[in-house]
């Protein structure tokens, strides 16, 4: 407890005494607590994997998923999210661990859809209103945690919204907002959904490697309407100097468990222009938050 306490987990009110603090009351919350030994669990194998995968491919970072510090590190042949959904025996719980995680990371951080970061009314006074016609599309949303975020915040907001991700994920979902309408899809498959007002992909593509990327922007570009679909991709955008502490520490996660990566604005140009998009602005509000990067039809 004295070690608790000293790490600001607990305070310490008296001698061998101790009460709560916010993070205390938070971590007994699963939502939350399910975020450390998803952690632990989906990395430090990777990440003490690392100097021998790296050894042994000649010191270059790694491009494929199923051949990474992580497939080395959990001895297997599935990369991250199949080895996720299921393919586990020994690690259960990961997968709805790591949902959990996604439904809680965002929290507390700034956000796109606050009003001083991203003109998000320009995009709702644009739209069109048919009980058909779909504001926006949250492919890989996980359990929905972003649209519910986005439903409470812009209420009046016109048109469907639609949460696709994979089955397994949307099953574990518990309750949502009726305005939002899960779909089974796989990214990279036909995008059902066309003319959207906005596709939005979050924390998706940092998962991939360029030629990954590109497969899943082509599905979206294909559903496109020129001059009418945005598409917004939340990520972080890394600074040529200076990058934030917590986007390089994602970024070796990404390279130990899915042999992907952060991108740096330039980065981030050469992934998404040649499938037929370019970006119209890239809006930061904090060296420390995700960057919205803003695209439509070349
Ligand atoms: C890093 S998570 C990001 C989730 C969410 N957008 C967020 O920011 O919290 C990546 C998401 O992509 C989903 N995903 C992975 N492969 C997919 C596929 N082939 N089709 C659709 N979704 C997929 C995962 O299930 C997961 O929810």
């Amino acid at each position: 407890m004295k070690h608790l306490a000293t790490m600001g987990v607990f305070v310490e009110t008296a001698m061998d005494e101790y009460g709560r603090n916010g993070l205390t009351t938070t971590l007994a919350i699963k939502r939350y607590n399910d975020a450390w030994p998803c952690i632990t669990g989906c990395t430090l194998p990777a990440i003490n994997a690392l100097p021998a995968w790296l050894k042994k491919n000649d010191y270059q970072s790694p491009t494929d998923g199923r051949d990474c510090p992580f497939t080395l590190g959990f001895k297997t042949k599935y990369p991250f999210f199949e080895f996720l959904n299921g393919k586990n025996p020994n690690y259960p719980d990961l997968g709805a661990q790591f949902n959990n995680l996604m439904s809680a990371y965002h929290q507390g951080r700034p956000s796109w859809m606050d009003g001083n970061f991203y003109p998000v009314e320009t995009l709702i006074e644009g739209a069109k209103t048919g009980e058909e016609d779909v504001f926006i599309v949250d492919v890989g949303g996980n359990k929905g945690h972003d649209l519910e975020e986005f439903i409470s915040k812009w209420p009046n907001t016109p048109g469907r919204l639609i949460l696709q991700d994979q089955p397994h994920v949307l099953k574990d979902i518990k309750s949502l907002n009726p305005a939002i309408k899960p779909m089974v899809h796989d990214f990279y498959q036909e995008q059902p959904i066309k003319g959207a007002r906005v596709y939005f992909l979050h924390s998706v593509l940092h998962d991939w490697n360029d030629e990954t990327c590109q497969k899943i922007l082509s599905q979206l570009v294909a559903a496109m309407i020129p001059g009418y679909s945005k598409l917004l991709i939340n990520e972080n955008v890394v600074p040529n100097t200076g990058a934030h502490w917590q986007a390089t520490s994602l970024d070796l996660i990404m390279m130990v468990d899915l042999a992907a990566k952060e991108r740096t604005e330039q980065q981030w140009h050469q992934v998404i222009e040649p499938v037929g998009l370019k970006i119209t602005k890239i809006w930061t509000l904090l060296d420390s938050a995700e960057s919205l990067i803003e695209c439509e039809l070349a």
